[in-house]
């Protein structure tokens, strides 16, 4: 468990430019003011904000990434972005294979892998998302299905320097459900195992997330069980105050 916690938020297809630039803003200057951080900060915003909030953020150690990109670094992709053009906005980091790209986007494994190969290659943290639906929680198969998305999800070219995997429970993604303290240790523990038999570079010392209806009243004790590394935050990442309170929750 890495002693630094990062902290994502994903704004998904939420604000227009005024908003996203002031809550930007805001936190910048929030993160600036937090003595001896103990949290790294990435937002993850509509990419047609996404150079805009890097203005606003510039100075600041709060870094910007994508919530998805292509396989392929250029081409005939139309309104496709791709991770070199990411990057070349001053992005550090995307969001790949999450369930809602998964569901709505039929996003397979495979096509996971290589858009966080494609990351790589573009100099980029990819955050890979895995996470079971409620139906296969209950049928009791949790563990095998993310065991599967990770062994077919995660590049050859990960490394704990370009990698993090975010546990988001499909069942607790903008319900209000969080899972429960000790369903999130099991699992952590069980991704651990089986990204540090995957990753043969540092694949103890990759970040593990979890996400899943994270806010300010549960943060502190999600992020200080065993192998939770920092949490990937929806919903309370568009409320400035609440994720500053996520973020700070790091501490202690
Ligand atoms: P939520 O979303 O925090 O709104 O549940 C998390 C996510 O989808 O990354």
């Amino acid at each position: 468990m890495s002693a630094t916690k990062l902290i994502v938020g994903n704004w998904k297809m939420n604000g227009l430019l005024a908003d996203s630039k002031a809550r930007a803003q805001q936190l910048g200057s929030a993160v600036a003011a937090t003595k001896d951080a103990v949290f790294d900060m990435v937002l993850c915003p509509p990419a047609t904000m996404i150079g805009a909030v890097i203005d606003v953020l510039a100075g600041s150690s709060v870094q910007c990434g994508g919530q998805d990109c292509h396989t392929e670094p250029s081409g005939a992709y139309t309104g496709n972005i791709s991770a070199a053009m990411l990057k070349d906005m001053g992005c550090t980091h995307v969001i790949v294979g999450h369930s809602e790209r998964r569901q709505y986007h039929a996003e397979t494994n495979s096509l996971i892998a290589a858009k966080a190969a494609a990351a790589h290659a573009a100099g980029l943290v990819a955050i890979i998302c895995v996470g079971e639906t409620d139906a296969e929680r209950t049928a009791g198969q949790a563990d095998s299905v993310v065991a599967a998305q990770l062994a077919e999800s995660i590049p050859l070219s990960a490394t704990s320097e370009n990698t993090a995997v975010a546990y988001e429970p499909v069942w607790a993604i903008g319900t209000g459900k969080t899972a429960s303290a000790d369903d999130i240790r099991q699992m952590h523990a069980h991704i651990r195992a089986k990204v540090s038999e995957k990753v043969t570079s540092g694949g103890a010392q990759i970040k593990l997330l979890y996400g899943g209806s994270v806010k300010a009243a549960n943060a502190a004790e999600i992020l200080h069980i065993a192998h939770v590394d920092g949490v990937l935050v929806g919903g309370a990442s568009l409320a400035a105050d609440d994720f500053i309170a996520i973020a700070k929750a790091s501490a202690g």
